[in-house]
């Protein structure tokens, strides 16, 4: 099915399954070898990494953690801008190689919040694992953002784990909004 509905939108696909296992494992074969005698802790961005950080970590060999942490920030379709809220970020991350992982990084200001608290317990390295990365969209920089799945115009995405208005996570693709 190329043209999908999702709440009051129409979604036309965009980046297949088949596509997406093939990047993950390409990223996932750098994080072996960038790792390897490392045990890095992995912290997975709720909601919208469930799918990307289950299938990444499949293919993952190495020893390592695995955490997740949640933010509340978007609405609709457009960025608020202001992250509100952050539950959950694990407390032993001092001296720990962290690799946080996202669905998606659009402004940034969602990953900047998150670093900002990260780094205040004084870990041994950071580093950003994210799916998707709009650039055009960016606002602020990341330079801790090291392993991008795919690069995407700033286009509203959904499916793999994002979603149109809480809709959508379920979808195994990733669809566009029809323009
Ligand atoms: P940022 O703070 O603007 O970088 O946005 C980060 C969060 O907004 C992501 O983790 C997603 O949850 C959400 N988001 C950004 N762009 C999209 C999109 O195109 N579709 C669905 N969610 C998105
Ligand atoms: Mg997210």
């Amino acid at each position: 099915m190329s043209t999908i509905e999702v709440g009051d939108k129409t979604f036309g696909l965009f980046i297949e399954n088949d596509l997406i296992n093939q990047r993950t494992k390409a990223i996932s074969i750098q994080l072996n070898a960038n790792y390897e005698t490392r045990c890095p802790v992995f912290i997975g961005v709720l909601n919208g990494s469930f799918l990307f950080m289950a299938d990444l970590l499949k293919e993952v060999h190495i020893p390592c953690e695995v955490g997740f942490i949640r933010v509340a920030s978007y609405t609709g379709t457009e960025s608020s801008g202001t992250v509100k809220e952050m539950f959950g970020l694990p407390d032993y991350l001092e001296g720990r190689d962290i690799i946080l992982v996202e669905d998606i990084v659009d402004t940034g200001f969602t990953l900047k919040y998150i670093l900002e608290k990260v780094y205040l317990q004084k870990p041994a390295s950071v580093s950003v694992c994210s799916l998707l990365f709009k650039p055009a969209a960016l606002k602020t920089a990341i330079n801790e953002l090291e392993y991008i799945g795919f690069e995407i115009p700033n286009e509203f995405v959904v499916g793999y784990g994002l979603d149109y208005n809480g809709l959508g996570r379920n979808l195994k693709d990733i669809y566009r909004a029809n323009p």
